[in-house]
């Protein structure tokens, strides 16, 4: 299936399951869960949330995962840092990468944000270099728009 595809059949069904639910928690289980579901070659997709100035493990699919990240350390915590998306090609040349899951090799981290409130990150890794490009950018970046959007933040 091609990206575009993918992308497209997987924010259908996140539009559908998060339409009539604003509870955070179930919509952001539902999106990891359908993103887990239409992306090719990722082996860990999830949530860590910011909570008492650190990033805490929140849903996700995959692997048992390390809990906590703090502000500015690794690929989410540096993407939360800066607000802004990071594409990593290669894990391994990424200084300060938090292996959670020895399979992984590249990954995308979008941050989470709420108008001017930092809510947290969306990461997603893959055990293929270079697996993910500008149109996973752009795709992903709708879905966490459109999440936020769907979700009351407490
Ligand atoms: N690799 C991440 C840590 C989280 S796991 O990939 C699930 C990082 O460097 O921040």
């Amino acid at each position: 299936m091609r990206k575009e595809e993918a992308y497209r059949k997987a924010g259908k069904e996140i539009l559908k399951r998060l339409q009539y639910e604003r509870d955070m928690i179930a919509n952001l289980g539902n999106t990891s869960a359908i993103l887990n579901e239409f992306m090719e070659d990722i082996n860990w997709v999830g949530f860590y949330l910011f909570k008492n100035n650190q990033l805490i493990l929140g849903p996700f699919q995959g692997k048992a995962a390390c809990v906590r990240i703090a502000i500015g350390k690794g690929v989410c915590g540096t993407a939360f840092e800066k607000e802004m998306t990071l594409i990593v090609p290669d894990v391994h040349k990424f200084p300060g990468h938090i292996a959670c899951d020895d399979r992984s090799n590249s990954e995308i981290v979008i941050p989470v944000m709420c108008g001017d409130k930092k809510i947290g990150v969306l990461d997603i890794d893959s055990p293929i270099k270079n697996r993910f490009d500008e149109t996973d950018q752009k795709y992903l970046e709708e879905i966490v728009e459109f999440l936020v959007e769907s979700c009351d933040f407490i």
